[in-house]
């Protein structure tokens, strides 16, 4: 298996509600814990370009059976690998189908050389009418383990990124190549504030990754969703919901740690 020869490491990441987040925040600190150095990004904020010498870290939802069309986007900018190392990270609820050998041959292609990926299974983080507390506390502490332990693999050069399976060219088109399911998605959880509620705060515009929403007084949605979850999730009132339905608000970090720039 190749090993992962860099002794710093430029992590990119887009977590809607915290999961992914939290998953790269374990990686890091067990990386960190071996001596490599991690610096972490935010996937939505640019172009990602890792520092000379470093090695590429992606960490990314698992969303309609791939990721969100804006990381697609940012990680074709990448600049030319040049044969450094790369690992990647996600997080799903069930099933990833397209995402693992995908973003593999995209890295492939831009000359960089897979050590390893992992993929976390963590609370569903969307439509939820109840949260099961306990379950999710019990996805936590096995995300946290594996986690370790794939930093480790990482580090002895034992960890490994497989191509997609059978199934993946036929994901990858509908999550990646197609827009629908999107739309279906976007349909099926269309957001919308409640302006009793709302406080005005514009978290929600700072959080947006895809600047779908505009503050004309209170919040509004453009057309742009991808049903990412975080205006849900993060909104301090609560205020932001699907008309009709009585979703929880799921978050698996605090906004402060979402926001944090020392993470
Ligand atoms: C729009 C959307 C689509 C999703 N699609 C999938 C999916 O195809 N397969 C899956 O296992 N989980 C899916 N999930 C669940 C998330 O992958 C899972 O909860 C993830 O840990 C959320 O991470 P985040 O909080 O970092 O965004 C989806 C979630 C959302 C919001």
């Amino acid at each position: 298996m190749p090993v992962m020869k860099e002794t710093s490491v430029d992590l990119y990441f887009f977590s809607g509600a915290g999961n992914t987040l939290l998953a790269a925040m374990h990686v890091a600190e067990a990386l960190r814990g071996g001596g490599v150095e991690v610096r972490m990004h935010r996937l939505e904020k640019g172009t990602p370009s890792p520092a000379e010498g470093a090695a590429l870290g992606v960490a990314v939802t698992t969303a309609c059976f791939s990721t969100y069309p804006f990381a697609w986007e940012a990680l074709r900018r990448l600049p030319y690998g040049a044969g450094r190392s790369a690992f990647g990270i996600s997080t799903m609820a069930g099933y990833s189908g397209g995402l693992r050998g995908p973003l593999r041959a995209l890295l492939e292609g831009k000359g960089y050389v897979p050590v390893g990926y992992a993929e976390f299974l963590m609370p569903t983080n969307y439509g939820n009418v109840e949260i099961p507390e306990e379950k999710n506390r019990a996805r936590f502490a096995a995300c946290r383990e594996s986690a370790e332990k794939f930093a480790r693999r990482l580090m002895d050069g034992a960890a490994e990124w497989r191509r997609g399976g059978p199934l993946s060219p036929l994901f990858d088109l509908l999550g990646r190549r197609s827009s629908w399911p999107w739309r279906l998605m976007r349909r099926m959880y269309t957001l919308k504030v409640d302006d009793r509620k709302c406080i005005q705060c514009g978290r929600c515009v700072r959080l947006c990754p895809t600047g779908n929403i505009v503050m004309n007084g209170y919040p509004r949605f453009l057309d742009r969703c991808v049903v990412c979850q975080r205006c849900f999730a993060f909104c301090p009132t609560g205020a932001i919901n699907v008309p009709g339905k009585s979703y929880r608000q799921y978050r698996a970090v605090e906004y402060e740690t979402l926001t944090s720039s020392s993470l």
